[in-house]
């Protein structure tokens, strides 16, 4: 089950496609978090006909990592990993960004539209900014909500199936259509307002207890080995008490083995626990193995096969970008009409 986090307002005028468009930076493999936070929403909406759009977001790594040559390896990995979790060229569209020049050239008129206050509220960024400290904030990492609005209203996006951390860059593209089409297009508006999907699977932590995240050597990769996953969950984080409950606040480590499992198994986690009891972590962790590679066995197997075909990965991302460009090239045609610059 998805379901919006906001109203959808969309233009009186606009006929309705319901179109989605979401993305990942190429900066490592996808891993369980993804899987159950978004990848399992995507190829839902997919198989519902909604038309899928899936950003290959390269452009964003640019804006904190400095192993560019590192890129054509990350990309690959990605777009294997989409379809190896069942995205599905013949119906979903896979881009870059920096393969669609007239994506790009909207953030000039969106820079226009949007206040440095509010750019410095903006949740993902004030981490940044704190992270980095305002000096060494660069000027993509502030203004890359605007670039990420881009991705999302070029293709006229109806929604947008992410995690809660992307909820304010919706928020934020909503926010520019909005002035968009109040600025430039009051008749006609030409951006819908895009609203984002969240999953209803409750979030993931690493196997530390923290946010999983790549960068943070917590999470289990969807292209991990199952002995790789079993080593990670042996050593997963747990808590001194023997008997195994569902408990997410009081026992969050616990809690998220559980969680993990019962994702995996399509069960209830009370169940899990009920199961486990006295048993303790131990089994616990040798169950929560099982499952998971249990779960990601088919995927993996298709993802090794993928990857040794590297040509398709490369035509698969080539058409879809082609694709991606076709409609760019349209919509910057009405933003260049709707703006007067045509002489
Ligand atoms: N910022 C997103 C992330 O870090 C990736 C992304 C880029 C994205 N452009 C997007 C997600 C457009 C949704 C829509 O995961």
């Amino acid at each position: 089950m998805v379901h919006p986090t906001t109203t959808q307002a969309r233009p009186a005028t606009a006929a309705f496609i319901p179109r989605a468009l979401t993305g990942d930076r190429p900066t490592g493999p996808l891993h369980l978090g993804h899987l159950f936070g978004t990848l399992a929403n995507r190829v839902r909406l997919q198989n519902q006909g909604v038309e899928l759009f899936v950003l290959v977001a390269d452009y964003q790594t640019i804006t904190d990592r400095d192993s560019p040559a590192a890129l054509p390896a990350d990309v690959e990995g990605l777009v294997a990993d989409y379809l190896a979790v069942g995205i599905d060229p013949a119906q979903a569209t896979i881009f870059a960004h920096s393969l669609v020049p007239e994506l790009n050239q909207l953030l000039l008129p969106f820079l226009s539209l949007v206040t440095l206050p509010e750019l410095l509220r903006n949740p993902t960024v004030k981490d940044e900014a704190a992270h980095a400290g305002m000096g060494a904030l660069n000027g993509l990492m502030l203004t890359y909500p605007v670039h990420q609005a881009a991705d999302i209203l070029f293709c006229k996006a109806t929604s947008v199936p992410v995690g809660a951390d992307q909820v304010p860059h919706v928020e934020q593209a909503r926010e520019i259509a909005r002035r968009f089409n109040r600025r430039y297009a009051p008749e006609r508006p030409i951006f819908p307002e895009p609203q984002a999907l969240l999953s209803d699977a409750p979030v993931l932590l690493g196997t530390d207890g923290r946010k999983m995240s790549k960068s943070r050597g917590n999470s289990i990769a969807l292209s991990a080995s199952a002995e790789e996953t079993a080593r990670l969950l042996r050593g997963a984080r747990t808590d001194s008490e023997r008997h195994v409950t569902y408990e997410p606040e009081r026992r969050p480590e616990i809690a998220n083995l559980l969680l993990l499992t019962a994702l995996c198994e399509g069960v209830d986690p009370h169940e899990v626990a009920e199961q486990i009891g006295a048993r303790g972590a131990a089994a616990l962790k040798h169950r929560a193995t099982d499952a998971v590679n249990e779960r990601l066995r088919p995927i993996r197997a298709r993802r090794a096969e993928l990857t040794r075909d590297r040509a398709y990965l490369r035509a698969v991302l080539r058409d879809g970008t082609a694709v991606a460009r076709e409609l760019a090239v349209r919509t910057l045609a009405e933003v260049t009409e709707a703006m007067h610059t045509i002489y």
